[in-house]
């Protein structure tokens, strides 16, 4: 379980997150909304330590974020930032590999080499492997970007809009594999989604940002009204209900 207690970020006199207290539960998925600007990405980076803690204190498992080893940090939970800075002059399988890095130090071993295989199939990208990404598409580079994240193999795994870029068929299969880690091999994924309908057909549970604090959370079929809508996103839309799962008509 990820634990965020009384976490609070400035900068300069803006205050980015104010007194945010939240349990994110293990296992399952966890689907992070809200407005642009709520906080989403300033808090995910928090949990993986890509910003410093100003107040409060963060833990994953018994893991204390501010204090713990960071190899060990990275060997149980990984992140896909929003803003990824990537080498071009790197391959698909190169970049897929510093995925495992917490684990190998940069001298793969074979099992290594399996996880990196593994993931590349996942995402389709076998066929890609040996293209440098600056000749990728954007879609096809989101990926190998994913497909690192997942080859870290970590309990966490933490995806800061990972459906952005990706068209319907790969934003889907992309939300299944990861419903599928969650089922099946008991990885806790938290990830940050615009598309609401994304989020409320595929997440276990919702935590809704606004303006800095966290505005409300549950399940998707109870947190997901037309109330919501009005009073988080500031906007009238209306939601159906379809084979029991709330459906926002955009
Ligand atoms: N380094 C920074 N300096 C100033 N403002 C920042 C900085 N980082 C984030 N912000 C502001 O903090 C707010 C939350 O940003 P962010 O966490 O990226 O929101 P979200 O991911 O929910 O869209 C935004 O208003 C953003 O402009
Ligand atoms: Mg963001």
């Amino acid at each position: 379980m990820i634990s965020i207690e009384n976490l609070s970020y400035e900068v300069g006199t803006a205050c980015i997150l104010q007194d945010v207290t939240v349990t994110l539960p293990k296992g399952g998925m966890t689907a992070l909304i809200g407005p642009n600007g709520a906080g989403k990405s300033t808090l995910l980076s928090h949990v993986a330590r890509l910003l410093p803690i100003q107040t409060g204190k963060i833990s994953v498992d018994d893991l204390e974020v501010g204090n713990c080893d960071s190899s060990a940090l990275a060997r149980r939970l990984a992140i896909l930032p929003q803003q990824v800075h990537f080498a071009t002059r790197l391959t698909v399988r190169d970049m897929v590999a510093f995925g495992r890095y917490p684990h190998s130090q940069g001298r793969l071993r074979s099992e290594d080499h399996n996880k990196v295989a593994e993931a590349l199939e996942a995402f389709g990208l076998t066929p890609l492997q040996n293209r440098f990404l600056d000749t990728l598409s954007g879609g096809q580079r989101h990926k190998a970007h994913v497909a690192m994240t997942y080859a870290q193999d970590t309990d966490y795994l933490l995806l800061d809009e990972p459906l952005n870029n990706l068209d319907i068929s790969a934003a889907r299969a992309l939300m299944i594999l990861l419903r599928d880690l969650a089922d099946n091999s008991g990885k806790t994924i938290v990830i940050v989604v615009h598309d609401i309908n994304f989020a409320a057909q595929y997440a276990d549970h919702l935590v809704v940002m606004k303006q800095g604090q966290i505005a409300c959370e549950g399940k998707p079929v109870d947190l997901v009204t037309q109330a919501l809508l009005t009073d988080v996103f500031d906007t009238d839309a209306h939601v159906a209900l379809i084979e029991g799962k709330p459906f926002v008509m955009p």
